[in-house]
């Protein structure tokens, strides 16, 4: 059988790492998807630069759009990022009939329905394994492996850049700009890096595996959505001290009669897994009724784990193009008739635990006053601990961990603890989760 022939929009890290890995384990892929697959033409903004494969036998092009309307290729990988011009030049593959492979996670968060919606209309497919925790197979997880399942909660270290920092400054106490920097230079950050520190690369990768878990649209503006940029190292620091650590996750659970999505760092206990998933690893905890706690560990970012996510979806494409679309995965893991219309809750409405971290006169009574405000609020202690303060200081720093709390309940006791005069700053605030 002749070879599927693809095109590539994007020649960069991931798509530099896809023509590796297609061309070095050719003999297995076309074992696994009983065709070959070659990539046919690539669309490069600059097709003189040294990259990181060959390019021997692609037809390299300056304009996306030769690659999107050639009639000879099946299957457009999307590996541009962005949404404009990503969205127009999959909406027009999809629009002749072409499949379509991405790891643009913006792209799937905010224009998902319609992609998809599209993509049904005209019998095709469109896979996004890659878009999200990068090499783990993790759409594939929630949309086939636990379909028996109801999923209750998902929570996530989905964006390795951020954990590659909050890791670094934990182990060699290194500033957060040192890090990035590296982080950016060994292509895991994303193009505007604040996509990576201020949570919105996360929120994406959460929106799509909410979407999946519980059958929902992709409903990415309303996801809470917090970064890392407000971490110091003295709350990473009381924190180990507790028998915690910072993470920034992805949290998506059933929580009465709706859903939470929200993306922010997070205090978790030392002894859990995910607590010692380190660098730009990922790592997704899911837990459905029939199988329990699950974990998923493995690279987030990078040429080859991205690229191995983009042609596990190129082999699934392969396979079963010439199936009957009905008969076929939905690209949302539910039928797209059966989604439903679950509410998103208002932060607001959240229960979580919290670390609470003050800077205070050091005068008899302000303890007592913060604890008994609490109280009043319906605020329990789990921990309290004073830290001595600094020479020439006259604040000193007064920590809480809580019990669970419903988020609003929390606002309102932070005003009035905010007002005392012997509150000499804002609260600092971390949520904290046991994942039990
Ligand atoms: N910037 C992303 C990350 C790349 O750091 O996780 C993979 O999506």
């Amino acid at each position: 059988m002749q070879p599927v022939k693809i095109g590539l929009l994007g020649l960069g890290t991931v798509g530099g790492g896809t023509v590796n890995v297609l061309s070095r384990n050719a003999l297995e892929i076309t074992r696994r998807a009983g065709r070959g697959i070659e990539v046919a033409r690539a669309f490069t903004r600059s097709p003189g630069k040294r990259r990181i494969c060959p390019t021997e036998g692609i037809e390299l092009v300056t304009d996306p759009w030769q690659v999107v309307e050639d009639p000879e290729i099946a299957i457009v990988v999307e590996l541009i990022g962005g949404t404009s011009p990503a969205l127009e030049l999959v909406m027009r593959a999809i629009e002749l009939g072409k499949h379509v492979v991405t790891a643009n996670k913006a792209l799937i968060a905010l224009h998902g329905n319609e992609i998809f919606a599209k993509a049904s209309e005209k019998g095709v497919m469109v896979a996004f394994e890659a878009a999200v925790a990068g090499g783990i197979p993790i759409i594939k997880v929630l949309r086939e492996a636990l379909a028996g399942n109801r999923i209750e909660w998902i929570a996530g270290i989905i964006n390795g850049t951020g954990n590659f920092i909050l890791s670094e400054m934990r182990d060699q106490g290194r500033e957060f700009s040192d890090v990035l920097e590296e982080a950016q230079r060994l292509g895991y950050a994303e193009a505007d890096p604040t996509f990576d520190v201020e949570g919105i690369d996360a929120a994406h990768k959460l929106t799509i595996l909410a979407a999946i878990a519980f059958g929902i649209p992709l409903r990415f503006d309303q996801v809470y959505t917090e970064g890392i940029t407000r971490i110091t190292p003295e709350d990473v620091r009381y924190a180990e001290e507790l028998g915690y650590r910072i993470k920034h996750l992805g949290i998506a659970r059933r929580s009465g009669q709706g859903v939470e999505l929200r993306v922010h760092p997070c205090l978790i206990p030392a002894r859990r897994l995910l607590a010692n998933v380190d660098g730009v690893m990922n790592a997704v905890v899911v837990r459905g009724d029939a199988v329990g706690p699950t974990l998923y560990y493995g690279p987030g970012a990078g040429a080859e784990p991205t690229a191995s996510a983009v042609v596990a979806d190129l082999v699934d494409v392969v396979r079963v193009m010439t199936a009957d679309p009905e008969n076929r995965v939905p690209h949302l893991a539910f039928q797209p008739d059966a989604l439903s219309d679950l509410p998103l809750l208002p932060v607001g409405e959240i229960e979580t635990a919290y670390y609470l971290r003050l800077s205070v006169a050091d005068e008899p009574g302000v303890l007592a006053d913060v604890a008994r405000i609490l109280a009043d609020h319906g605020i329990s202690i789990e921990a309290v601990i004073q830290k001595e303060g600094q020479a020439g200081q006259t604040a000193v720093p007064l920590i809480f961990l809580t019990h669970k709390v419903k988020e609003s309940k929390l606002d309102e006791a932070a005003s009035r603890i905010e007002a005392m005069p012997a509150v000499k700053a804002p609260i600092h605030r971390i949520r904290l989760e046991t994942l039990e």
